[in-house]
């Protein structure tokens, strides 16, 4: 099989392309027909002179989505999407796909929820899915070439990791179960087996968080590494996300551009270390008179952007009466760019006010919300990590800072651009009383945890972890401002089929 992806290597040659129709135009005698086979789009041109009578009436029973295949010579054309054409011999129809219910006009969101079946078909979720399997390559990449061993954690268990206020609950025969919310528990254990180690699989949370950055099924990558402090294990952190970063920089360029993404940020990510700060310092700069100048800054800034587009719109609306039929088309484009900005700008005006209020009252405790996470990320164009947070807002599991016993050995990476956390992790709790108290204080059931326990009753060493989530990872990098458009089939509160 040939496939459009691999088309320079048939430059001259007749090959034969199976796939659908993702768009066509006809002119007379001429089919410009956009075809879609899974690994790219090639423009097809179909002259009525140039194939048989039957092909041709194929040709015209064409619909979008239509399955078919195309034979014709392949040349190479600058100007057509990927970069090479078909000039057709010869076409035949599978079957004619009547009624598509995703035109290329424009459609609401839940509409295109509820088509996710279908819709998965649309250029931007193709490459944003390409991305994601690039980010997938790169995790497994980077952690396979630095021997560790990928081992999975059972989903069905009987403990919880990550607090008992958000357990999806099941039937398990005349017991119950939990769908697990982390594979870290079992992480560690294999982590003493085999050193290092990383689980990649299904986590849930029963969230009834309607964010656009919360699923209720998402997938989580959690390396495990014995004999690791806070320090290594960040270190671990930052390389990982610059490796996955590159990676998707150097091998997904086109995929990057049908999303539209600005990679200008992105870039100094794959080549910059990240700052790091302590929670306490950050909850500092949430509070700064830097910060309140910062935000009065923006409002302003945003203002003067709105008044410069909307002139901008007005005299273009005036040019269009008069202009020729390709500058309209061109004075409309760009009238909807204006509109949309516009609404982001009146977003972030809404917005800004209730941000600046919530740090500048922010308490030294609180747990960062997503508002203050993109403030603190705003002054930089790399992911940063806050590490040393207070004890009481964090797992069980987490080892305390000997320095200051109010604080957890925990670090999250927050993504920049507003994407928020990506990563948390820790230093664990290693000592086995201590470990046994912090369950007690947090009312956990001892002897669900009496294997937990184990490890540190049988040679327990210093130990560190975290936890990638993989599609607020895919959203950051592609760009897209809800996790829904990150996973072939989001699950969300509200959200179960298709
Ligand atoms: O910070 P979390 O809860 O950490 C853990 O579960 C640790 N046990 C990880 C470890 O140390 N091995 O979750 C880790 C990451 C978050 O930073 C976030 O990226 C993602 O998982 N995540 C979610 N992603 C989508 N939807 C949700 N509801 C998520 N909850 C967490
Ligand atoms: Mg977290």
């Amino acid at each position: 099989m040939v496939y459009i992806s691999n088309l320079s290597d048939h430059v001259d040659e007749e090959v034969t392309l199976k796939g659908w129709v993702y768009n066509y135009r006809s002119s007379g005698s001429l089919y410009f027909v956009e075809m879609r086979d899974g690994s790219g789009i090639c423009q097809c041109v179909v002259a009525q002179d140039a194939v048989s009578e039957e092909a041709w009436e194929q040709t015209e029973a064409l619909r979008q989505e239509t399955s078919l295949e195309i034979t014709g010579k392949v040349v190479e054309d600058e100007r057509s999407i990927g970069g090479h054409e078909l000039q057709v011999t010869d076409l035949k129809i599978y079957q004619v796909a009547e009624d598509y219910p995703i035109t290329p006009k424009e459609h609401g969101v839940e509409f295109l929820m509820e088509n996710r079946h279908l819709w998965l078909r649309s250029q931007k979720q193709w490459a944003a899915m390409r991305v994601r399997n690039e980010i997938i390559y790169a995790i497994h990449t980077f952690f396979q070439e630095r021997g560790f061993v990928q081992m999975d954690a059972p989903i069905f268990t009987g403990n919880a990791a990550e607090g008992t206020t958000n357990l999806f609950e099941t039937e398990y025969f005349d017991d119950h179960a939990y769908l697990t919310q982390s594979g870290q528990l079992y992480g560690e254990a294999m982590a003493m087996a085999h050193g290092l180690i990383y689980t990649f699989g299904p986590t849930f949370r029963a969230e009834k968080s309607k964010t656009r950055r919360h699923l209720t099924e998402f997938w989580m990558i959690e390396p495990e590494m014995a004999f690791y402090d806070l320090d290594m294990n960040m270190d671990l952190a930052e390389d990982f996300v610059r490796f996955i970063v590159k990676r998707v920089l150097d091998r997904r360029p086109k995929e990057l551009e049908i999303l539209e993404r600005d990679t200008s940020k992105l870039r100094k990510t794959a080549e910059e270390g990240f700052p790091r700060i302590s929670y306490t310092e950050a909850v500092e700069q949430l509070k700064s008179d830097d910060m309140a100048t910062m935000l009065d800054q923006m409002v302003e800034d945003r203002k003067q952007e709105a008044e410069e587009l909307e002139n901008e719109r007005e005299e273009i609306e005036k040019e269009r009466g008069q202009a020729k039929k390709w500058r309209k088309a061109q004075i409309d484009e760009r009238v909807i760019e204006i509109g949309k900005r516009l609404d982001e700008i009146d977003e972030d005006l809404r917005n800004i006010p209730d941000w600046r209020e919530s740090a500048l009252n922010f308490e030294w405790g609180e747990d960062f919300g997503g508002s203050d996470e993109t403030l603190l990320t705003m002054k930089y164009d790399t992911p940063i990590l806050v590490h040393r947070f207070p004890a009481a807002i964090k797992a069980f599991y987490m080892k305390r800072d000997p320095k200051d016993e109010k604080l957890a050995l925990a670090c999250d990476m927050l993504a920049p651009e507003g994407y928020g956390e990506i990563i948390g992790g820790s230093e664990r709790e290693d000592d086995l009383d201590t470990l046994k108290k912090r369950i007690n204080e947090h009312d956990l059931p001892e002897d669900v945890f009496q294997w937990y326990i184990d490890l540190r009753q049988y040679g327990s060493v210093p130990h560190s972890g975290f936890g990638l989530g993989l599609e607020r990872t895919v959203a950051w990098l592609c760009g897209l401002d809800h996790v829904r458009e990150t996973i072939p089939f989001p699950r969300m509160m509200g959200r179960l089929t298709p």
